[in-house]
């Protein structure tokens, strides 16, 4: 099992990714998000990357299902229903609805996976459920981080460290880093310790604190504490169980 990893999306663009299977990480916020609001029982999340094509497409779907989050600079959008902070994924606002999701980072490896053999959606709280899967699969596989704003981001490195520093105690899966892989995993043993004093003193982490999202971090840093696995499936993410029902018809008008 070979693992890959891009630091930000520039390193892993769609081309890169096509045909892989990809691990998606946004630590803050987007994988938080997006793992909430499934869990809270959200239909399905749509990732696109601009805010002109967010409106464009809620505008195809049945507006009594539809629903548009996502943030740009940490705030929520004009017009969005919905920000970016897991805490307002609650069951009352999502259960049954189709998010269409917008985020500076996060959105963007998503969508840029649309070309991929599978992507799952990775954080620090769906930890086991990630492993397990990447277990399962034993092929070889991209962490894709999102980064942020184009450059580095530690916290999503240490995630992805620490999914390799998982699998590396499965002697059969017969484990080979990239360099990549094994920096992710350095920095997972240097910093992996305690996750929520890691998020607060990375650059993004200051910036959610600083407007007001100091609360996200706690939820951001709880590992394990949501045990589901987001998929793509065509370029919605669902819930791996109902991505994997033939019966669940998209949401989106095909016209
Ligand atoms: C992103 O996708 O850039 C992030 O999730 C930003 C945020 O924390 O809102």
């Amino acid at each position: 099992m070979r693992i890959e990893l891009s630091f930000t999306p520039h390193q892993a663009d769609e081309a890169a990714l096509r045909d892989k299977t990809v691990v998606a990480i946004d630590v803050l916020r987007a994988s938080t998000t997006i793992i909430t609001a499934l869990h809270h029982g959200a239909r399905e999340i749509i990732p696109v990357t601009t805010v002109e094509s967010a409106v464009k497409l809620s505008a195809k779907l049945a507006s009594d299902i539809v629903l548009l989050g996502g943030e740009r600079g940490g705030k929520m959008i004009q017009g969005f229903s919905l920000g970016n902070s897991p805490a307002e994924y609650v069951p009352e606002k999502v259960k049954g609805k189709s998010i269409v999701f917008s985020s500076t980072n996060g959105s963007q490896v998503m969508a840029d996976s649309r070309y991929a053999r599978e992507m799952v959606v990775c954080g620090f709280v769906n930890m086991t459920q990630v492993v397990n899967f990447l277990r399962e699969r034993s092929r070889d596989f991209i962490l894709a981080c999102a980064g942020t704003n184009g450059a580095f981001s530690l916290e999503d490195s240490v995630c992805a460290g620490m999914v390799i520093q998982h699998l590396l105690k499965d002697d059969s899966l017969g484990v080979s880093l990239s360099d990549g892989a094994l920096a992710a995993q350095t920095l997972y043993r240097s910093h992996g310790k305690n996750i929520l004093k890691l998020l607060q003193s990375t650059e993004h982490g200051r910036h959610l604190i600083e407007i007001g999202f100091e609360d996200d971090l706690k939820l951001c840093a709880s590992v394990d504490s949501i045990p589901v696995l987001p998929q793509l499936d065509g370029n919605v993410i669902r819930l791996k169980r109902d991505a994997e029902k033939k019966d669940l018809s998209p949401a989106i008008a095909t016209s």
